[in-house]
C-alpha cells in the first residue's frame, strides 16, 4: 500500500560487511558531530547481576530493594512503576496506562497492554465545538480521560510472573508517599514548568503550597497517595475499580464534568497480547503489539533497514536520509492503518513481513528525498511519559511505558485519591486528519468509539543477541519520537557498534511522515551533513532534545544501566 505511493527506485549500497554478530563484545568509541551536547566515550553505571533504570533514581531503587528480596524482573518492574507514581508524578501514575514486555529467562516472551480505554460515555466527536472545529478538552481538564489501566496492569503482569505478593512489592512505594522523599531539582522544575495546569485543579494543594512549588531540598509527603497504596496492597486492584477509590474518581468526574463512571472502572481489564518477535541482522526483536503502534512501526522501520547490506557510517548523510526515509514509511501505515485491535483490523503479520519490508526499501532513492502530504502541525503541551528497563540475576527482563500522557495528564487530581488523571483520549483521532498535540495525523482506524483503546507509540522491547541471550532493555517517553528513538538506539548498538552510553548519547533524529519534516538535535547533525540532506530534498525542524530512554544493555560480566542523559533519572544495580 505505502510502496504504491511511491515510484520505485534503486538504492543498494555495495554489499558490504557480514551482518553483525557481535553481541557483549568490545565496542569502539562512536563518532559524534563536532559540537554536539555530548562527548562519546562516556561512562554508565555497571552492576553484575541486576540493574533498575528509570527517570526516579528513587523508584529504581525501589526495584533493586525488591529484587534484593527476592523478587525476579517484573517484581522489580511493579515496584519501580508504583514508585514511580510517586516520586515522579509528571508520568509516573495510577491514573493513566502502559504496556508492558517481559521476557522470562526461560524463554516466554509476554506482552500485556494496560492502555487507558474510551469511557462508555464517550463520542466521536466529543472534542468538537459546534461549528464542528477541536476544543482542547482532549488535553485539559475532566473530559481528557481515558479509563485508567495502570493498577490492574501492574498488578496482573506482578500475578502472572512475579514471586513476591502484591503487598510486599508496593511497600516501597508506600513509604515514599506515606514518609515522604526529599523533593530534587528535577521535579521543582518540572512542576513549576506545569503551574499553570497545576494550579487550575486539586493538585495546587500537594505540589504548590502557598502558590509556590515544592522546593527543592524539602520533603514531599502525599497521604492520600499511601492510603490508595495501602488500599491496593491491602485488597488488590478491586479496591481501585470498585471500592472507595472508584467511588472517590466517579464522583469528582461527576461533580467536574467528566464521563468516568464507577460502571467504566468496574469494566476495565488489561490485555494480554502475542509480542511482536522479529529478527534484526541475526538479533531477536521482542515489542508491543497494538493497541501500541510502537512494535510494528519499529519491526517495520528495522525490516526496511535491514534489506540493506550494511547502513553507511553514523552521522553521514546517506545513513540519516536511509533512516529518515524508512521511518516515512513506516509512519504511514501507522498513522492510517493501526488502531486497538477489538475495533479495527490490523494487519500485523503483512506490516511486520521481511517482503512487505523489501517492496517499500525498494521505493527509497539514493539520493533524493521522497515527500509525503504535508500538514501544519505543533506541539501544544509539554509531554511527559516515562520508560523504565529491568534485567535481573536470571536473565529476565522487563521493559514498561506508562503515561498521562502530558505532564500531570489532564491536570485534574482527584484529591482524596492523591492522583492526577490521564489526558490520553487526546492520543485518538479526536478529528481524523487533523493533528494532535504530537502534530500526529490519524485517521479512521483510530478514532474514538466507547470501550476503545486509543494508539499508542510507547514501544517498550527487548532484544536478544543472536545467541538468544538477553542483550538490550529499551525504550522511550516523547509521544511518536518514542518509536523513532528506541529504534535508532538499536541501530547504534546493533549496525553502530555502540555502548549503551554512545547509544543514548547519540544525536537523534525523527520523521513520523507528517508533518513530512526531519526533526534533528540542536548540534546533531553536522552542517555538512545538513547541506547534503537539504540538497536531497529533506525538509528541517530543531529541536532542543527528542525523546527520553532508560536502558540495560547486558555486558561481559554484567549489565551496563543508564538513565536519560537529556533527563533526570538514575540507574541503579547490584
Ligand atoms: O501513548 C502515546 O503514544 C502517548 N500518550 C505518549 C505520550 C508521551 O510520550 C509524552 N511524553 N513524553
Amino acid at each position: 500500500m505505502v510502496a504504491a505511493l511511491f515510484a520505485a527506485a534503486a538504492c543498494r549500497p555495495p554489499a558490504g560487511a557480514p551482518p553483525e554478530t557481535r553481541s557483549v563484545a568490545a565496542r569502539a568509541a562512536a563518532h559524534f558531530p563536532e559540537g554536539w551536547r555530548f562527548a562519546s566515550g562516556g561512562g554508565a553505571s555497571f552492576a553484575a547481576d541486576a540493574m533498575v533504570s528509570s527517570n526516579s533514581e528513587l523508584a529504581s531503587r525501589a526495584g533493586v530493594e525488591i529484587l534484593k528480596r527476592g523478587g525476579n524482573a517484573v517484581d522489580a518492574a511493579v515496584a519501580t512503576g508504583f514508585a514511580l507514581a510517586v516520586t515522579h508524578p509528571a508520568a509516573g501514575n495510577l491514573g493513566g496506562g502502559g504496556f508492558m514486555v517481559i521476557r522470562m529467562a526461560d524463554g516466554r516472551n509476554a506482552a500485556i497492554d494496560y492502555r487507558e480505554i474510551a469511557p462508555l460515555a464517550a463520542t466521536r466527536d466529543m472534542y468538537l465545538d459546534s461549528d464542528g472545529n477541536l476544543t482542547d478538552k482532549s488535553v485539559i481538564g475532566p473530559l481528557a480521560s481515558g479509563v485508567p489501566g495502570s493498577v490492574a496492569g501492574m498488578a496482573a503482569a506482578l500475578a502472572k510472573f512475579g514471586n513476591l505478593p502484591l503487598k510486599e512489592v508496593i511497600a516501597p512505594a508506600i513509604r515514599l508517599a506515606r514518609d515522604g522523599f526529599v523533593v530534587d531539582s528535577a521535579l521543582y522544575r518540572s512542576l513549576r514548568g506545569s503551574s499553570r495546569k497545576i494550579t487550575r485543579f486539586d493538585g495546587a494543594a500537594v505540589f504548590f503550597p502557598g502558590g509556590e512549588p515544592v522546593k527543592p531540598g524539602t520533603r514531599l509527603m502525599q497521604p492520600a497517595l499511601a492510603r490508595t497504596l495501602q488500599a491496593i496492597a491491602d485488597k488488590g486492584p478491586d479496591a481501585f475499580y470498585k471500592g472507595p477509590i472508584a467511588d472517590s474518581i466517579a464522583a469528582q468526574m461527576k461533580r467536574d464534568g467528566g464521563i468516568i463512571t464507577k460502571a467504566d472502572l468496574a469494566a476495565y481489564e488489561p490485555k494480554w497480547r502475542t509480542p511482536i518477535e522479529s529478527s534484526y541482522r541475526g538479533y531477536s526483536i521482542i515489542a508491543m503489539p497494538p493497541s501500541s503502534s510502537g512494535g510494528i512501526t519499529t519491526v517495520e522501520t528495522l525490516n526496511i533497514l535491514e534489506t540493506f547490506d550494511k547502513l553507511p557510517p553514523f552521522g553521514s548523510a546517506e545513513y540519516d536520509h536511509l533512516v529518515v526515509e524508512a521511518f516515512r514509511r513506516a509512519f504511514i501505515d501507522r498513522n492510517t492503518r493501526l488502531g486497538d485491535p477489538a475495533f479495527v483490523n490490523v494487519p500485523i503479520a503483512e506490516l511486520t513481513s521481511k517482503s512487505y519490508a523489501k517492496e517499500l526499501a525498494s521505493t527509497i532513492k539514493a539520493d533524493q528525498a521522497s515527500r509525503t502530504p504535508s500538514f501544519a502541525a505543533s506541539a501544544r503541551e509539554p509531554m511527559h511519559t516515562t520508560h523504565y528497563s529491568v534485567a535481573d540475576s536470571k536473565g529476565n527482563a522487563v521493559a514498561t511505558t506508562t503515561t498521562i500522557n502530558s505532564s500531570y495528564g489532564s491536570g485534574v487530581y482527584i484529591g482524596g485519591v492523591g492522583i492526577f488523571m490521564n489526558n490520553e483520549m487526546d492520543d485518538f483521532s479526536a478529528q481524523p486528519g487533523h493533528a494532535n498535540q504530537f502534530g500526529l495525523v490519524q485517521g479512521e482506524a483510530n478514532a474514538i468509539v466507547p470501550g476503545k483503546r486509543m494508539l499508542s507509540a510507547m514501544s517498550p522491547t527487548v532484544v536478544l543477541d543472536p545467541d538468544k541471550n538477553l542483550f538490550l532493555v529499551i525504550g522511550a517517553a516523547g509521544g511518536p519520537t518514542i518509536i523513532t528513538a528506541t529504534t535508532q538506539i538499536i541501530l547504534n548498538t546493533i549496525d553502530n557498534h555502540m555502548t549503551l552510553a554512545d547509544a543514548m548519547r547519540a544525536p537523534r533524529l525523527h520523521q513520523q511522515a507528517w508533518p513530512d519534516s526531519v526533526f534533528y538535535e540542536r548540534g546533531g547533525i553536522a552542517p555538512a551533513t545538513l547541506d547534503s540532506l537539504t540538497a536531497m530534498g529533506h525538509r528541517f525542524g530543531e529541536r532542543g532534545s527528542i525523546a527520553n530512554s532508560n536502558g540495560v544493555m547486558r555486558v561481559e560480566g554484567g549489565y551496563m544501566g543508564l538513565s536519560e542523559p537529556r533527563s533526570s533519572g538514575g540507574a541503579v544495580g547490584y
